[in-house]
């Protein structure tokens, strides 16, 4: 496996499998990967002929109270994996070759990025925009793969690449759970034990509400208060973000059912935040 830091020298390395020809799929992490990020680069194999993952923990996607400087790193084991899974390159740029002094460019995807998640992390969304606009005109991918996990993400980022003709196709992929139903993510290792245990009871909330879809004629708000409820119920929960029924497309709130209906969380465990989502159906035909 190549491993690259330089922007510029992955650029031009990028650019020579682009005349010969050969797709790229391109993986985007942060780093810490877990199952989640290689059912990612597994689907990028399959589909391209070259896959780039990059590791590098964006500094402007954090606020000034998160946990940038004690966000999870393991270059090592990283790389281990990497090789396990034959990526053939590696990028992990430095934070000033990607921000040198004076950088002042920043991507706002209006509205989407103020919503959900965006009124708890302001800012966070255009420092994601901002960094894989970035990563897309070094590592010039055919196809880039995301977790349905940070939903909200992705479609900050599809509506990017559309508002701004990038030649880059999308692609979503499941989010990878533990055995007890828990969303894959970096940031499950700060959970205590106890933390750990209770964290499951946000997917049980999200399949639970899926159930109560089947019975009666729901309202949604009707599954916004049963999430709350469930959720409730659980005292390690330090913060219910959000919790409810939500237009996949606009990430408004819905009052009243569309046929594909986002089912999303996000709570706070003592310091940890945790989000998860689900897709539910409307039985009803006519939607
Ligand atoms: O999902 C992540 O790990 C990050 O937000 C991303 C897309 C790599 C941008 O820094």
């Amino acid at each position: 496996m190549e491993i690259i830091r330089i922007p510029k020298i992955m650029q031009e390395t990028s650019k020579t499998h682009c005349l010969r020809g050969k797709s790229i799929g391109f993986v985007p992490t942060m780093g810490a990967l877990h199952e989640g990020h290689l059912s990612l680069i597994r689907r990028s194999k399959s589909e391209n002929d070259i896959t780039v993952v990059s590791i590098f923990v964006n500094p402007i996607q954090f606020g000034h109270n998160e946990d940038l400087s004690n966000y999870p790193r393991d270059m090592e084991g990283d790389i281990e994996k990497l090789k396990s899974e034959d990526v053939d390159t590696l990028f992990s740029p430095d934070v000033m070759p990607m921000y040198p002094h004076g950088f002042s460019t920043y991507i706002n995807v209006r509205d989407l990025s103020d919503k959900l998640c965006g009124v708890f992390r302001p800012g966070h969304f255009d420092g994601v925009a901002t960094v894989v606009s970035k990563l897309f005109n070094v590592v010039k991918p055919r196809r880039a793969y995301f977790g349905q996990k940070d939903f909200q993400q992705t479609v900050v980022i599809k509506k990017m690449v559309e508002d701004l003709n990038m030649d880059v196709e999308m692609v979503t992929c499941p989010t990878v759970r533990e055995g007890d139903g828990l969303a894959m993510s970096s940031r499950n290792v700060y959970l205590s034990q106890d933390e750990r245990e209770a964290a499951a009871v946000i997917y049980k909330t999200l399949i639970s509400a899926s159930e109560l879809m089947k019975t009666g004629n729901p309202k949604p708000e009707d599954i916004k208060r049963h999430m709350r409820d469930m959720l409730k119920t659980e005292p390690l929960i330090s913060e219910i973000q959000y919790a409810g029924v939500y237009d996949s497309e606009t990430l408004d709130e819905l009052n009243e059912f569309k046929k594909q209906n986002l089912f999303a969380i996000a709570v706070k465990m003592g310091k940890t935040r945790l989000i998860d989502n689900m897709f539910v159906e409307a039985l009803n035909t006519k939607l």
